[in-house]
């Protein structure tokens, strides 16, 4: 699809960063935005006046306003697939009928989760949820970052199909005081499913009574759990129209819910639906999803970025890159257009990162002095997560800020270069009031609602994966005939470590 706004952005002149805010003495109010417990600081980006103009010109062109109507009206904006994608009726905000659905199924998640407090399933104190993408990361990194102390239970998420993961779970738990928690949409993912197996004949070797009866499913495919043993007063659904990498507002979200209890929950949901009507009713120019977008859409098409950095400045998000990287490289790493057309341009750049200060003292040299630009994200809250001394909070704050501002303004020496640093290297920061249901809610709902403003912009659909599949294809071949039909290189690799067929 080609783009007389883009063409236009691509020929604007360049802002250096090191001099910006001196030729812009108000830059700072302009690019920064504040939503509810989070400010959104693109100030130390290439955004100006031209820039944001051309942007909304982009939108325009691609009709941002109608998909994103499209989007909460529930209709199929999942072209590809035919399907709505309803992960904000799940928070009240989407279609009416799809929002008074998803009520119902919380209310039922709702009262498994007291039933389970109650010790109708028997004791439990330890919650083994068995998924894998985006039925895994959501609610891992919701439960890493908001379990703090005095844990009501001990949550494990195993996804990987390798039995050490699942192993080293099995060791450290009481099958008897376990409960098994098999999420996935489809209920056929291969990894999930033997997960599964293995752990139901765990508890039936360690002679657990009613091993079934102390597994619960979260599932949009409600029959296969119940054909797989599962009961149907244990089995959560969800609907078809929530995506997977969309899910942990749905029951896929249950081991917080159950962990955090029920209130911290709904106030992650809340927390979502404010960003969702922001998102749905800001005027685009303070549209902090779609602002982002158009960040994101100058480094990836304009100056030809390949990837973009995120560093959580804060333990209890330590988990947010990994979680963005499915979220954005699933979504949004496609090739063709909406209308099947290869793209011209770039799609989803590279989402990698880590937490801070640790990366600061292993990937930080490439981002000051390498040769490959880099924009980065700085996530971080005003509040510890801890009650230890001040001074850790403190210190962990100057350094993100340090970051942002050696990036920014780099510094010259002409006598040694390889003490120079180029500077003009862009960062966002985005700064929470506190890691609470609520902002966490807000600030994953903006990297959902940020990722589809992207998509559009690029004209692709974002709800699909069908990049996905032919690998789960050839694995099944595989895995059912052995090394027939495949390159030298593959087949001589099937061979050696799995035997020839
Ligand atoms: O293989 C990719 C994928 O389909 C993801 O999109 C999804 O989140 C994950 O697998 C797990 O799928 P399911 O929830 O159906 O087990």
């Amino acid at each position: 699809m080609t783009s007389a706004a883009l063409a236009a952005l691509s020929q604007m002149p360049q802002i250096d960063l090191r001099t910006v805010f001196r030729t812009d003495p108000v830059r700072l109010s302009k690019y920064v935005l504040s939503h509810g417990p989070i400010r959104f600081d693109w100030s130390k980006t290439h955004l100006t006046d031209a820039v944001v103009a051309g942007f909304l010109d982009l939108a325009d062109e691609r009709g941002f306003a109608t998909r994103r109507d499209a989007l909460f009206a529930g209709e199929a904006v999942n072209v590809t697939e035919g399907r709505a994608a309803e992960h904000p009726a799940e928070r009240g905000e989407g279609h009416p009928e799809s929002v008074a659905r998803a009520k119902i199924l919380h209310q039922r998640m709702r009262a498994l989760i007291d039933a389970i407090e109650a010790e109708a399933l028997g004791p439990v104190r330890h919650i083994l949820h068995i998924g894998i993408g985006g039925s895994a990361l959501g609610p891992e990194l919701i439960v890493d970052a908001l379990d703090g102390d005095g844990a009501r239970y001990d949550v494990a998420i195993v996804s990987n199909v390798d039995g050490v993961a699942l192993e080293r779970v099995m060791d450290r738990f009481d099958p008897a005081a376990t409960l098994i928690a098999i999420a996935s949409k489809t209920f056929t993912t291969t990894e999930t499913m033997l997960n599964a197996a293995s752990a139901i004949n765990w508890m039936i070797e360690a002679g657990v009574d009613d091993p079934y009866g102390r597994v619960v499913a979260l599932t949009a495919a409600p029959e296969r759990a119940m054909e797989w043993g599962v009961d149907e007063t244990r089995v959560l659904p969800f609907s078809e129209s929530v995506g997977g990498r969309y899910s942990l507002w749905s029951s896929i979200g249950f081991p917080a819910a159950l962990a955090l209890g029920w209130d911290a929950f709904e106030s992650l949901l809340e927390g979502a639906a404010t960003m969702d009507r922001h998102f749905r009713l800001s005027d685009p120019r303070e549209n902090a999803p779609l602002i982002a977008a158009f960040v994101d859409q100058y480094y990836a098409q304009v100056m030809k970025c390949q990837t973009r950095a995120v560093f959580a400045y804060d333990e209890r998000l330590a988990l947010l890159p990994s979680y963005l990287q499915q979220l954005e490289m699933e979504s949004n790493g496609k090739g063709v257009t909406l209308d099947g057309a290869a793209v011209t341009g770039m799609t989803a750049p590279i989402t990698w990162g880590g937490v801070g200060t640790d990366a600061q003292h292993a990937v930080f040299q490439l981002l000051h002095q390498g040769t490959v630009l880099t924009p980065v994200e700085f996530i971080a809250s005003r509040e510890p997560g801890h009650a230890l001394d001040p001074a850790h909070h403190r210190a962990l704050l100057v350094n993100c800020f340090a970051q942002g501002a050696a990036l920014m303004q780099g510094r010259g020496n002409d006598a040694d270069p390889a003490r120079a640093y180029p500077g003009g290297r862009p960062s966002t920061t985005i700064l929470l009031d506190d890691v609470t249901p609520h902002a966490l809610g807000a600030l994953i709902a903006f990297y959902e609602h940020r990722t589809f403003a992207n998509a559009v912009l690029m004209g692709i659909n974002p709800f699909d994966q069908f990049g996905v599949e032919l690998g789960k294809e050839i694995a099944r071949s595989i895995g059912a005939a052995g090394a027939k039909g495949f390159d030298p290189s593959t087949t001589a690799l099937i061979d050696i470590a799995l035997g020839a067929a």
